[in-house]
């Protein structure tokens, strides 16, 4: 079921949003070479207790997980795409690596994703990376009053396609509001013009990932949580929580 937000509903959103934003930011400045993955997941934790606001993702348990959720940060790092679990892996000079984050307060969840580099990473990181953000760019635009469903999807689609980038099957954005994934799913590929009508306070949030090689397929990790590329290339993902209102998209987590 779809449920449209109010503007009191949004502006909360918008609250919680700026939490997000805020924490990614304060982690992505955290992932220098040496580091742990554990270390940036307590940095959020810490963020989430001054803020006063709760992790969307620890112990979130949906049916195809084998165990809740352990952390507070995906962290995906090179080949991982999405779901990585923070462990005692340091980060090293040139990592490419996905830092997914999430939080509500009063009930009204914020999901957001940024990739950055681990030092000095080279063009084709930068590269994969630009394009993804691009493509969310695209996709934001989009996510306006008049047009579709269909009309993100295709917009995410056309800029990763450009680029000759894989697109992993399957995966997509979702609906937000007072659950973290809220209806209706929102393919990261579609055709223009079909699919639900945009309407004002539909809330979503847009997450295109690319994969470098150009493969489409994906594996589940052991861990029964990482995504990761079939063929060892690099991945960058890219997510904001984005309100559809009669003024067009509202980036919900920007700072
Ligand atoms: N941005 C991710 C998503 O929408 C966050 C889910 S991570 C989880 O799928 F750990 F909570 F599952
Ligand atoms: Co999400």
């Amino acid at each position: 079921m779809v449920v449209l937000k109010s503007a009191a509903e949004i502006a909360t959103m918008r609250e919680v949003g700026r939490v997000v934003a805020q924490t990614l930011r304060a982690v992505s400045e955290a992932a220098v070479p040496g580091v742990t993955l554990l270390e940036l997941d307590e940095l959020a934790r810490t963020m989430l207790a001054e803020h006063g606001a709760k992790s969307s993702f620890l112990h979130y348990h949906p049916s195809f997980a084998p165990v809740p959720y352990p952390g507070v940060l995906c962290l995906s790092v090179n080949d991982a795409i999405v779901h990585g679990i923070p462990d005692r892996r340091r980060l090293e000079p040139g990592d490419l690596l996905s830092i997914d984050f999430g939080a509500h307060i009063d009930g009204y969840h914020g999901d957001a994703a940024v990739t950055v580099g681990v030092g000095e990473i080279d063009a084709a990181a930068q590269r994969l990376s630009d394009t993804c953000r691009e493509a969310l760019d695209a996709g934001i635009a989009a996510a306006r009053p008049g047009n579709r469903l269909g009309d993100i999807s295709h917009a995410v689609q056309t800029v990763c396609r450009a680029a000759r980038y894989g697109m992993p099957t399957g995966y997509g954005g979702h609906g937000i509001g007072t659950a973290m994934h809220e209806d209706p799913h929102l393919p990261n590929e579609g055709r223009p013009g079909r699919g639900l009508p945009l309407r004002p306070g539909l809330v979503l949030a847009i997450e295109p990932m690319v994969v470098e090689s150009g493969s489409d397929r994906h594996r589940l990790q052991r861990d029964g949580w990482t995504v990761s590329t079939v063929d060892g290339s690099r991945a960058a993902h890219w997510e904001h929580s984005v309100a559809i209102t009669d003024d067009g998209p509202v980036i919900l987590t920007a700072l």
